[in-house]
């Protein structure tokens, strides 16, 4: 099991090889220090190939360039603003700019701002709360372990779907970069999961399993993977009506989905926790990452929106009705979830406030999304929830690494 002191202290420790490998290396090292280095003496006295430079050389000259940038399909002429789009955009994607979409540029910036680490974050007294048996009820346990089994592999997922799907389907620079930032920090959170799981000393083939093996998780991992399939297909393009759908409906369904509504109970759920000073260091992972995610719902409510604008032919009542149905379908899902784990009430809540919840949240995707609400008339209970997505820092990243992380341990979860 690790501590906060094995990363912070000797990132040695947690693999510390057996002492017999140690002094076989030992041995190797000093026999590579004894013997000559041969081959880099022969190296430096040998005669140059020139018969190889002449041939690069040749090469070199050889190389039309107009004729390889015309193979590129986006084209070899300076861009101008008009001709950028989201999708199906035959301009170069190598120009990032002039920009199109300065708000795509600016979460790019935002993103970059809110750089964080897991290892930053202190899990020690998580760590004696979780091995103590009075520290935490059965319940909240179990929270625990579904959260992170869920999100251990969910934002494997999303990434996954980022970079084999949308990232080549979306055809415009300033949208890519922000693309690439997501991809980074997906990287991130899954590494703050695996870090939670791995300082608590959990069963990893347990936890990383529970998207195959536990049904109310892996029902919400399936119909996320059922949206990658034809998107990671290679062959699979852009440029029909059909195929825009498609590439709508996988948008729709990771964006809105699987990041705008599976990932709230569990969020939730972990930083009510935290509220109560309790795993305050998993919490406060959390909350970091929740950050991130709602940058990331953003950013792609914004990219769908922009897809309908530029192409207002694909958003037919039919597909309409079909969006709200994937809405629906996504929060019936969660619900479920949420009966799994909260049986009973627990951290003063319970699955009916949750599904409350969910139907305020499922409003506020299909309102964004331009589409009716469905369940008119429903609260918020759980205010507190939009006051943590609005942790600020400062745009100001040296800054900010001073004054965030200096008090990151003593976030208040008032
Ligand atoms: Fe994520
Ligand atoms: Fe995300």
């Amino acid at each position: 099991m690790l501590t906060w002191e094995d990363y912070n202290q000797d990132d040695t420790a947690a693999s510390a090889p057996e002492p017999a490998v140690v002094a076989a290396a030992a041995a190797a090292a000093q026999s590579v220090i004894e013997e000559p280095s041969a081959p880099a003496a022969e190296a430096t006295e040998a005669e140059p190939d020139l018969d190889a430079m002449h041939a690069a050389e040749a090469a070199i000259a050889n190389i039309d360039t107009a004729a390889a940038l015309e193979e590129l399909e986006i084209g070899a002429s300076r861009v101008s603003v008009d001709e950028k789009a989201m999708i199906n955009c035959r301009a170069d994607l190598n120009q990032l700019v002039p920009f199109k979409y300065d708000w795509a540029w600016q979460k790019y910036l935002d993103g970059c701002a809110n750089h964080w680490m897991p290892q930053e974050i202190n899990m020690t007294a998580d760590v004696a709360t979780w091995r103590s048996k009075e520290g935490l009820s059965e319940d909240e346990r179990r929270i625990i372990m579904r959260s992170l089994g869920y999100f251990s592999t969910a934002d494997s997922l999303v990434a996954n779907n980022l970079v084999l799907g949308i990232y080549r389907l979306v055809t415009n620079p300033e949208c890519r970069q922000y693309l690439l930032r997501q991809a980074f920090e997906e990287a991130i959170h899954t590494h703050a999961y695996q870090y939670c799981i791995e300082s608590l000393g959990m069963d990893e083939g347990e936890v990383f399993n529970m998207y195959r093996e536990v049904p109310s998780v892996a029902k919400k991992a399936a119909w996320s993977i059922s949206h990658t399939h034809i998107l990671s297909d290679p062959n699979f393009n852009t440029g029909t009506l059909e195929s825009d759908q498609q590439l709508l409906r996988n948008l729709i369904g990771f964006y809105a989905v699987t990041e705008g509504i599976f990932f709230y109970c569990g969020f939730t759920q972990i930083l009510s926790m935290g509220r109560r000073n309790k795993m305050t260091g998993v919490a406060e992972q959390f909350q970091y990452i929740l950050r991130d995610e709602s940058m990331h719902l953003n950013f792609g409510i914004d990219v769908i929106n922009q897809i309908k604008l530029e192409n207002p032919r694909l958003w037919t009542p039919e597909f309409k009705e079909e969006v709200t149905q994937m809405i629906l379908e996504g929060t019936a899902i969660e619900i479920e979830y949420a009966r799994d784990t909260m049986p009973r009430g627990v951290l003063g809540m319970n699955a009916a406030m949750m599904e409350e919840y969910l139907h305020f949240i499922a409003n506020r995707r299909l309102s964004q999304l331009g589409l009716t609400e469905q369940f008119p008339g429903v609260q918020n209970p759980f205010p507190w929830m939009s006051e943590i997505m609005d942790l600020r820092k400062e745009k100001n990243f040296f800054e900010t690494r001073v004054i965030e992380y200096q008090t990151g341990g003593a976030l208040s979860w008032d």
